[in-house]
């Protein structure tokens, strides 16, 4: 039994037990194993199918430390590369599930039942998840495996893309018997690869430093990145890791993609076990998490996305990008071109009234930007960040015409009008918390520790989520609001719900994240048209989960433009630029303190969704008059930046680090845009050329500025000389921290 598509396959054995799930370029390959669990075969490089995979299986070397089963003293778990394995029974690495049962066992034995292979790809329950629009898209494999001592079904799915080399993964327990269970680890994909010559990527760093590329060497042991901060997947680690052969580059050479729909503590992690089997898992972080599965209730992982490419880093980015645009991003706004925004919050943080912020528009409107955000303290009476979350009704100090008569006026200007919130916090000085003190998550009798002097909402209660979504609701349809940007400023400490039961206290993290997506789904659904962008403190929930919702994201609070290349440079491993919220903010810097020019802020932040965040107001006539050339190149090259191509050329993070290049190439290689950034000046450096990627060899291309056309060849073999350069190019070139944009297309 097969189905197929034009590049994706799914076949079955039936002789043999073995599933083999094709991509474009990439083939993965399982069986059913003698004692009816699954054994692992193969996953690299497509393959062509036969009907017999049996040689690809291996079950030697035994040691005199293994395990095997009384039976049978040939079969060791230990020894074979697994699907979704468990602890307990000659294996004894570390599992992809854990299962507490009513007698304290947590040995498991779940066995094939039946599997269906159809076209599409369900939707998981209450989590976002990647998606089809028509049946032809996909091909989705779904496995029944069950325990008959515990009488508890595992559901397995496998879906694999016909357009991207990508396929997801998901699990779903369900307690059909007697007993009260605890899932104590649940994980979304496990993977044993064959050998341990990888090198894992992972993007790390800190509040204002987010996605900083690392890479080791994988070893004997676990090596593993997570968050257990609760509300976040944290920007201490994304929830993505890469395999990467040593010999991989960006352009050239295998890798693994695994990238978790998910936005709290997450777990990714790599076991190499004493034979150098590589064991990849990733799902919910296990620690802190302890799920009740009582008779006929259910567990759904989130999805792993895992993505094969054989054409180094830049091409598993370019399948991510693709995927993520278009089938996780959702709503009208998925392909629309977005609008250039000012945010007032650099401009003004606390300290606005109306008339501020209606002259921060009335000079927007003559640069040319389309979208006044008003950030923070609008409502209850925030006039610092000690009051007020929760109190979601304006402040009429500030706004004697309330939010909706500020709107009307920007509208009336011809701009749209966007409004910051932080739906998921409580201040302690807020009416809501004299009203519903009970609705924080806390530890009765414990501290409560605070987070830039504010507390969390328990988004596990649905009265919560109910109460909130009515407050924003209110808002929303009293005034003509186009954007929403949505805050989320701390994580988890105390974590405990009054809402819950004792025995469900272990589930508090994920059902918050479940009440998070219950209520953007609610308000997505009854607001399409407005443009949700997320945020947490920055780029601290940059990730895929918050993307079904809303289709950018603020990238970092640090708008330094040299900081900057560095956190573009590393968010661009996974999440494409139609994702990246990036502003042209004030100097001196407000989180480095640097002085940057116009121009190279501009250039950096033209590789995303644009936009600025100072006091424009002040601005001089010739500052004005660049900011709008700025933006007419902008909304020029709009869509090519939006849906094109990204490809990484100079790195901050090898090589000299002082020199960064990226560019953008259309889908029909007639236009580019090409980035290129020198950190620091240096004294007689060599010669110097930028060599770019992704043309067409026989276009013949102009670059707006430069006299003479370059053949696409010449461009990606040669480069171009920017030594040579001359005039205002020279110019731009003088000192430290300068760009250069270059702007092509065919003639
Ligand atoms: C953190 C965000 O990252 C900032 O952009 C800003 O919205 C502040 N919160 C407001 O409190």
């Amino acid at each position: 039994m097969s189905v197929r598509l034009n590049h994706a396959a799914i076949f079955f054995n039936e002789k043999t037990g073995e599933f083999h799930l094709q991509g474009r370029n990439f083939s993965y390959i399982f069986k059913i194993l003698k004692n009816n669990q699954l054994g692992h075969l193969y996953f690299g490089k497509k393959i062509h199918h036969r009907d017999s995979f049996s040689h690809l299986f291996t079950i030697s070397p035994r040691s005199n430390t293994t395990c095997q089963y009384e039976e049978d003293e040939s079969f060791s778990l230990e020894l074979i590369k697994q699907e979704y394995p468990s602890f307990g029974t000659t294996d004894f690495r570390e599992p992809a599930f854990q299962i507490i049962q009513e007698n304290g066992s947590r040995i498991t034995n779940f066995e094939y039942i039946k599997h269906k292979i159809f076209k599409g790809k369900p939707k998981l329950d209450g989590l976002p998840s990647t998606y089809t629009e028509n049946e032809d898209e996909a091909i989705t494999l779904e496995l029944v495996l069950y325990d008959h001592l515990i009488e508890t079904e595992l559901n397995l799915f496998y879906t694999v893309f016909d357009r991207f080399d990508a396929l997801t993964r998901s699990a779903k327990f369900v307690n059909k018997g007697n007993q009260r269970l605890s899932l104590t680890r649940a994980m979304s994909v496990n993977i044993d690869f064959f050998d341990s010559n990888f090198e894992m990527l992972h993007l790390s760093g800190a509040w204002a430093r987010e996605r900083h590329v690392k890479i080791r060497k994988l070893e004997q042991g676990i090596q593993s990145i997570s968050s257990t901060r609760g509300t976040a997947s944290s920007p201490h680690h994304n929830p993505f890791i890469a395999l990467k052969r040593p010999e991989t580059t960006e352009h050239q050479g295998e890798v693994f993609g695994f990238s978790l729909v998910y936005s709290g503590n997450f777990l990714a992690q790599v076991e190499v076990d004493h034979y150098g089997v590589s064991r990849v898992t990733m799902g919910i972080n296990p620690f802190d998490f302890n799920w009740l599965l009582k008779k006929n209730e259910s567990f759904q992982t989130p999805e792993a996305v895992i993505v094969y490419s054989d054409q180094g880093l830049n091409g598993m980015s370019q399948i991510y990008h693709e995927l993520y645009r278009t089938r996780l991003a959702r709503g009208p706004w998925r392909d629309k071109i977005r609008p250039i925004l000012i945010n007032t919050w650099e401009a003004t943080y606390f300290d606005f009234d109306e008339e501020k912020i209606l002259n921060i528009a009335k000079t927007a409107k003559e640069l040319g930007i389309e979208l006044v955000v008003l950030d923070d303290g609008w409502f209850g009476n925030r006039n610092d960040d000690k009051t007020s979350l929760g109190d979601w009704f304006p402040n009429k100090k500030k706004l004697p015409n309330g939010i909706s008569g500020l709107a009307k006026k920007i509208n009336d200007m011809g701009l749209k009008f966007g409004l910051w919130f932080e739906p998921e916090m409580i201040s302690k000085a807020s009416n809501l918390y004299k009203k519903h003190p009970d609705w924080l998550i806390q530890v009765p009798g414990r501290r409560l520790s605070h987070g830039r002097n504010q507390y969390i909402l328990d988004f596990s209660r649905k009265e919560v989520i109910e109460y909130i979504y009515s407050m924003i609701d209110n808002i929303l349809s009293d005034a003509p609001i186009s954007y929403i940007k949505w805050d989320m400023n701390r994580y988890m400490t105390e974590i405990g719900s009054l809402g819950l039961p004792p025995e469900r206290q272990g589930e508090l993290s994920h059902r918050y994240l479940l009440g998070l997506y219950s209520l953007l789904e609610k308000l997505t659904s009854k607001y399409p048209d407005i443009l949700f962008e997320s945020c947490a403190s920055g780029g601290g929930r940059f990730d895929p989960g918050m993307l079904y919702y809303a289709p950018q994201t603020w990238t970092s609070d640090n708008t330094d433009a040299v900081e900057r290349l560095k956190v573009q440079y590393g968010t661009s491993m996974v999440y494409p630029l139609s994702s990246m919220g990036a502003h042209v903010s004030g100097v001196p810097n407000h989180q480095v303190h640097r002085i940057t020019s116009l121009n190279t802020r501009a250039a950096v932040a033209y590789f995303g969704i644009f936009g600025y965040e100072f006091d424009i107001t002040k601005l001089s006539e010739r500052e004005k008059n660049i900011i709008r050339k700025q933006i007419d190149f902008y909304k020029k090259h709009q869509e090519l930046i939006q849906t094109g191509k990204f490809y990484r050329l100079l790195s901050p993070f090898t090589g000299t680090k002082n020199e960064v290049a990226w560019m953008v190439v259309s889908r029909d290689q007639k236009e580019a845009i090409a980035g290129y950034y020198r950190i620091l000046a240096e004294p007689l450096p060599g010669f110097k050329k930028l060599v770019l990627k992704g043309l067409n060899p026989d276009f013949e291309y102009k670059i707006e500025g430069l006299p003479q056309t370059y053949f696409g060849d010449e461009l990606m073999n040669f480069g171009i000389l920017l030594d040579e350069l001359g005039g205002n190019w020279k110019k731009e070139l003088t000192g430290d921290f300068v760009s250069l944009v270059f702007a092509l297309h065919t003639l």
